[in-house]
């Protein structure tokens, strides 16, 4: 082969493009399983920064793994509410779920607010104790925003009616638009809020300008679209295709057990 022929050109390309493509998937098959374990410490960070167990987002793997201690994950059945045994509370994921034919249920589109169109059966929910009493309630939640599925946590008072925090921990929106869910300020603005009206339906509304009442939340300049959803995610999952006959469920639990 002549040094500086064309041929020659191509072949150096030719086994460039070999190594590097022969690199990258190396590496990316090496570290998946990092990756894997990275991403899920980080959903439990998310958790614990939503319920005020862990105060430092920057926290190391040994400080979230001791708070998240504190967390009892339980399997319920969505549309009975009741606690469920079919599949082991560590490793069961409700986004895969949602994907796999033993789990995934359509939800038809006349009550699909939050536009995910599938959900699975079954949901990992999270309870926070305090002197054997639940004082906290985590339910999972997600919906569409403007680009994106946003993925996230609500949680509830021991009355299973107020807003103790709320967080996501995926979503692609834009940041400095829809981007801004993640923004401390306005996640504080949930705290507080209250879930039901009177009448025990879900009553969150996302509100252009300034939410003052007890179930408004300020909603995201230049950003109404994501705001939308959130509130539509919300109240989704708040109502009875969602965590509603689990709550009923919890609360006569709760009457009877504590
Ligand atoms: C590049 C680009 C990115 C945008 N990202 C978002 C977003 O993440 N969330 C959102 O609700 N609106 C986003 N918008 C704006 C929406 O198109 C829409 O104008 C907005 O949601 C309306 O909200 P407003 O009534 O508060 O202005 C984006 C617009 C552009 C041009």
């Amino acid at each position: 082969m002549q040094n500086d022929g064309p041929l020659r050109t191509i072949f150096v390309a030719f086994l460039l493009c070999v190594t590097c493509s022969v690199l990258v998937s190396t590496a990316a098959v090496k570290f998946k399983p990092q990756q894997e374990t990275n991403k899920k410490l980080d959903i439990k960070k998310k958790l614990l920064l939503t319920v005020g167990l862990l105060d430092n987002p920057k926290a190391k793997a040994d400080e979230i793994e001791r708070a998240y201690q504190q967390v009892e994950p339980q399997i319920i059945d969505l549309k009975s509410g009741n606690v469920s045994n079919e599949v082991d509370v560590e490793s069961f994921d409700a986004k895969d779920a949602a994907k796999d034919p033993r789990y995934s249920v359509a939800i038809d589109g006349a009550v699909d607010i939050a536009k995910i169109k599938k959900k699975s059966r079954l949901a990992k929910v999270f309870f926070i104790k305090k002197q054997g009493k639940v004082d906290q309630v985590v339910l999972p939640v997600h919906g569409k925003g403007l680009w994106s599925t946003l993925y996230g946590f609500l949680s509830l008072d021991s009355d299973l009616k107020t807003i103790r925090g709320f967080g996501f921990y995926e979503h692609a929106e834009t940041p400095g638009l829809g981007g801004e869910v993640d923004n401390p300020r306005w996640k504080e603005l949930w705290v507080g809020k209250k879930a039901f009206n009177n009448n025990g339906n879900p009553a969150i509304k996302v509100v252009k300008g300034t939410g003052k009442g007890q179930h408004e939340v300020d909603g995201l300049s230049g950003a109404t679209i994501t705001a939308s959803g959130v509130q539509a995610l919300v109240n989704f999952w708040l109502d009875e295709n969602g965590y509603g006959p689990f709550l009923a469920q919890l609360k006569r639990r709760m009457n009877n057990e504590y």
